[in-house]
């Protein structure tokens, strides 16, 4: 009996190795918190505000109620997937984000806004 449970006992320590050592292959596209904390937090920052970093580059602050009625989803799209007039604003495409997870983003840019 002893023997049965060391054989069944390694499977399931590698299975949950690869688990952990792989997060890649778990996240899945809904996982914006993380995607916004690597990748947009830089500029925007933790708080939707923007960073010191994206002050200089003028985003625009996520928290402020004005900004956020100027701007409908399909215009926050255009500029996520095509890019600005602004030179400093990086494409989703060239930040290495999926097309798949543009519209959680834009749900958690709203949600900066009090929504
Ligand atoms: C290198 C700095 C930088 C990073 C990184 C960055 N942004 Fe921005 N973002 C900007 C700048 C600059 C603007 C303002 C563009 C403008 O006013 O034309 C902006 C504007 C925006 C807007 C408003 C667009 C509009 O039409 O009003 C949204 C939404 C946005 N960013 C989402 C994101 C998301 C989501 C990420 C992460 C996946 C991200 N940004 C990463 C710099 C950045």
């Amino acid at each position: 009996m002893k023997k049965i449970l060391t054989y069944c006992a390694i499977p399931i320590v590698t299975m949950f190795g690869a688990y952990l050592g792989y997060p890649g292959f778990t996240a899945h596209a809904g996982d914006v918190k993380k995607i916004y904390k690597d990748t947009c937090e830089l500029c925007h920052g933790a708080d939707g505000k923007g960073s010191e970093a994206g002050k200089q580059f003028q985003v625009p602050d996520f928290t402020n109620p004005e900004y956020q009625k100027s701007r409908t989803d399909a215009d926050m799209k255009k500029s996520m997937t095509e890019g600005t007039k602004n030179p400093n604003y990086v494409k989703l495409s060239d930040l290495g984000v999926d097309a798949a997870d543009l519209e959680p983003l834009i749900k958690l840019v709203r949600e900066f806004g009090g929504k």
